[in-house]
């Protein structure tokens, strides 16, 4: 998925990737060879993708909606707002009818298990675009970035083994699709969430069974210590203390985050790599991230955004476009 997100990216954009001699000693490797003519395929030609969202978005839809067009296809939005879903209809019945018409479906839910009941009844391909618990296309746009900051000339995931990502926040989706993700890769993941904002077990299961499956290379380092979790760290990460439909429960996230802003004199206290790179999967708030830091020139948050088309580009291709009932 990334080595086509990667293609597509050149495809579309052909400045996107640095050429070999920008960076010395640099050396061609797979993924920066001729694009292949499967690129230019219109995979969604004459087929409609369904966007269920129930809560609102800006870079998933604009990622989804221009990379469905890009495919020849076409993206039909259902806000909360525009279909029965929730209010005269159920999760079943709807899940029914739009699969029946529709050749693939994108779902933003509350509960995870809303996204589950979906891809259990649709007949067609249900991709997660985001739910209380994971939020999978995040991270693809964010292994397409680790790659082209870290290892422009492959589009091998197991380069980036051996890096350390650090970890700043809240306990949430964001991380939990982290946890399962980047240690099977190698790569350590070197949290810190406030006391009272414990790692998901489920979760953690699952990533060690994903470790223990891939040859248990990356390690998971839980902390209540900011200081800690930054510590040798390449890349430091971090995302809102108050995700979506925790809006009651802003004044207390507030104060029991206190000191876990991600600043430069954190960064320098805790002793993080000097050339450490920062990402953020935005929307961002300045609570969480101050402004030298989000706007600083080690922060790659805006190529981290415009990654989400890319790859929310090959999911489409691979899942739904060449999909085959
Ligand atoms: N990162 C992300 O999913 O952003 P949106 O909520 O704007 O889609
Ligand atoms: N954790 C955030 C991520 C937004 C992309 C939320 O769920 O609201």
């Amino acid at each position: 998925l990334i080595s086509s997100a990667i293609a597509f990216k050149k495809h579309y954009k052909s400045r996107a990737i640095p050429k070999a001699g920008q960076i010395e000693g640099a050396k061609f490797e797979k993924g920066d060879g001729a694009v292949s003519s499967e690129v230019s395929e219109k995979t969604l030609d004459a087929k409609t993708v369904a966007l269920m969202f129930s809560k609102r978005s800006t870079r998933t839809r604009v990622a989804s909606e221009t990379a469905i067009q890009l495919l020849g296809g076409h993206p039909m939005f259902l806000g909360s707002g525009d279909i029965q879903l929730g209010v005269n209809e159920s999760l079943y019945d709807t899940t029914r009818v739009v699969s029946s018409m529709v050749d693939g479906i994108m779902a933003r839910v509350g509960h995870h298990s809303e996204v589950e009941t979906l891809a259990k009844y649709s007949s067609v391909p249900v991709i997660n675009a985001l739910s209380h618990l994971y939020h999978p296309t995040q991270i693809l746009a964010d292994l397409q970035t680790l790659l082209e900051i870290r290892q422009p000339f492959t589009t091998d995931l197991s380069s980036l083994s051996g890096l350390t990502i650090a970890w700043v926040g809240d306990s949430n989706n964001i991380l939990n699709e982290m946890m399962v993700t980047y240690p099977r890769l190698g790569v350590n993941l070197q949290i810190a969430t406030p006391k009272g904002y414990d790692l998901d077990a489920e979760v953690l299961e699952r990533a060690n069974e994903g470790i223990k499956a891939e040859g248990g290379k990356g390690k998971i380092i839980h902390t209540h210590s900011p200081e800690e979790a930054v510590k040798n760290a390449n890349v430091i990460t971090t995302d809102t203390w108050i995700s979506m439909g925790q809006e009651e429960e802003a004044a207390r996230r507030i104060k029991d985050f206190a000191g876990y802003q991600v600043t430069n004199d954190l960064l320098a206290r805790g002793g993080a790599a000097k050339d450490a790179t920062f990402m953020h999967c935005l929307p961002r708030h300045k609570e969480e991230v101050d402004d030298e830091v989000f706007y600083g020139d080690k922060s790659v948050v805006f190529q981290e955004a415009e990654n989400r088309k890319w790859t929310i580009l090959a999911v489409f291709d691979a899942f739904i476009g060449r999909w085959k009932a």
